[in-house]
């Protein structure tokens, strides 16, 4: 029996989706536990491409059930979307392979509106969220006046927290934002009527999930995003509104930390971030563009092109202190394949010439770090059939190896491609 944490070590977009659909193999149950469908998880399997923002990415296998936690945000009808195209396509999502929490939070119309709203409010300073009402959803929560998956089961209490929710909001968005109204009767219908459709799939996911790990079964919890989008350990208030730290699983899925065993760090062989927000690392020339280009580094969720640059280890190894890395999965490693020299950034040099391992809490601060390089050669043989590390050219086996070494870790898996057999799998946490 093991509990397994997979995270972002990097700004999201690590390729987490691909390492969670090979490891959910092994595991039982599949659990999400904080951010929603900001989320934008691609998976290629049997050469057909699957994007999910909400489901977690377990649901292509027979035998498992998949869990939304109670720190998840959840909008349903992108969740009941999701369902439908699954079902579409032969794979029927039912109450048994579903659980969702009765205390995950609902986003809600007016979140979104709010999201948007204020987003464009702040012109040149925006953050560049996914646009998906996230924050405000959060935000609600923290307010104490959010409205729960149980309460779209409740209609007196739904509607009674629709009409006080939406008038304040209607405030905001009229007098202070200039924006349309919303209709507080037509959304307490809407959400009723979603109410209705989710029922079956609504649990106490926190019971049902220790009652698998009583029974000595694996879990293997995905994160969503990337620890330096976290809301607190991120390069706020460039971030999203939850903790993608593994510690979240506790507070987000109810399972206690006590629990779990490996925590796996998605690192991309490179670096991307989409939206705002500093990045010292990017590379706003050929170079950059060409990893755009070859990585397809357009956004899962919102299309958008991925700021791209060099592997930064000084944001690795904050992942790993931060998020108690057990194991690094290295992806798209293929990617860098002809490019004849390769960067990693190994610290940071500040103003006063200081060369140091941290990353500031002031973004002015961090703005005027620079970041410090080691050069290696590439190599221009093809990766993407390796099945083993002795298959890798030696300079991508140095470039590796390197990488685990400055981030302190040992490999667990190497990903040479999109494809589920492209997978050089060193340590299986479950094995
Ligand atoms: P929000 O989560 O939509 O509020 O967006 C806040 C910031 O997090 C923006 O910079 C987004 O681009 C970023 N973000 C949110 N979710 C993801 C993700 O899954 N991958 C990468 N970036 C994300
Ligand atoms: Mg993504």
């Amino acid at each position: 029996m093991a509990c397994v944490v997979i995270v972002g070590s990097q700004w999201g977009d690590e390729g987490k989706g691909k390492v969670v659909d090979l490891l959910t193999e092994d595991a039982r149950g599949i659990v999400r536990f904080q951010g929603g469908n900001n989320a934008g998880h691609t998976l290629v399997v049997g050469g057909e491409k699957f994007i999910f923002h909400l489901i977690p990415s377990g649901i292509l296998h027979q035998g498992k059930a998949c869990y939304i936690g109670n720190g998840v945000v959840v909008d349903p009808q992108v969740l009941l979307l999701e369902m439908d195209k699954l079902d579409k396509r032969g794979i029927p999502v039912g109450p048994e392979k579903l659980r969702i929490s009765d205390r995950a939070h609902v986003i809600m119309p007016y979140h979104q509106a709010m999201d948007l709203a204020r987003e464009k409010a702040k012109g040149k300073e925006a953050i560049g969220t996914t646009g998906r009402g996230i924050g405000p959803c959060y935000e609600d929560k923290s307010s104490r006046v959010g409205i729960r998956i149980i309460d779209l089961l409740e209609p007196d209490v739904l509607k009674a927290k629709v009409e006080a929710n939406t008038k304040e909001k209607n405030f905001w968005l009229t007098q202070y934002f200039n924006e349309e109204p919303l209709d507080a009767e037509h959304i307490f219908k809407q959400y009723l009527e979603y109410g209705n459709l989710l029922r079956d799939y609504v649990g106490d996911v926190p019971a049902e999930l220790n009652e698998i790990y009583s029974d000595g079964e694996n879990l293997l919890f995905e994160g969503a995003q990337g620890i330096h989008l976290d809301i607190d350990h991120g390069t706020y208030p460039y971030v999203t509104s939850s903790n993608p730290v593994s510690g979240s699983v506790s507070s987000g899925a109810g399972v206690g930390i006590t629990r779990i065993d490996d925590v796996l760090g998605i690192v991309k062989a490179y670096t991307t971030r989409v939206g705002g927000g500093p990045f010292p690392t990017e590379l706003e020339d050929e170079t950059g563009a060409w990893l755009g280009d070859k990585g397809q580094e357009f956004g899962a969720t919102t299309g958008r092109p991925r700021r791209c640059g060099w592997l930064d280890t000084v944001v690795v190894r904050r992942s790993v202190m931060l998020a108690g890395i057990t194991g690094l999965c290295v992806t798209k490693l293929d990617v860098l394949t002809g490019l004849a020299k390769l960067k990693i950034c190994t610290a940071y040099k500040t103003p006063e010439g200081d060369v140091v391992d941290t990353i500031p809490a002031s973004l002015e601060r961090l703005a005027q770090c620079q970041p410090v390089y080691e050069e290696m050669d590439g190599w221009n043989e093809d990766i993407t059939g390796a099945r083993s590390l002795n298959d890798l050219p030696d300079n991508c086996r140095t470039y590796l190896d390197r990488m685990a070494e400055l981030c302190g870790v040992d490999l667990s898996i190497v990903s040479v491609g999109p494809g589920r057999d492209q997978t050089i799998v060193l340590k299986n946490p479950f094995a």
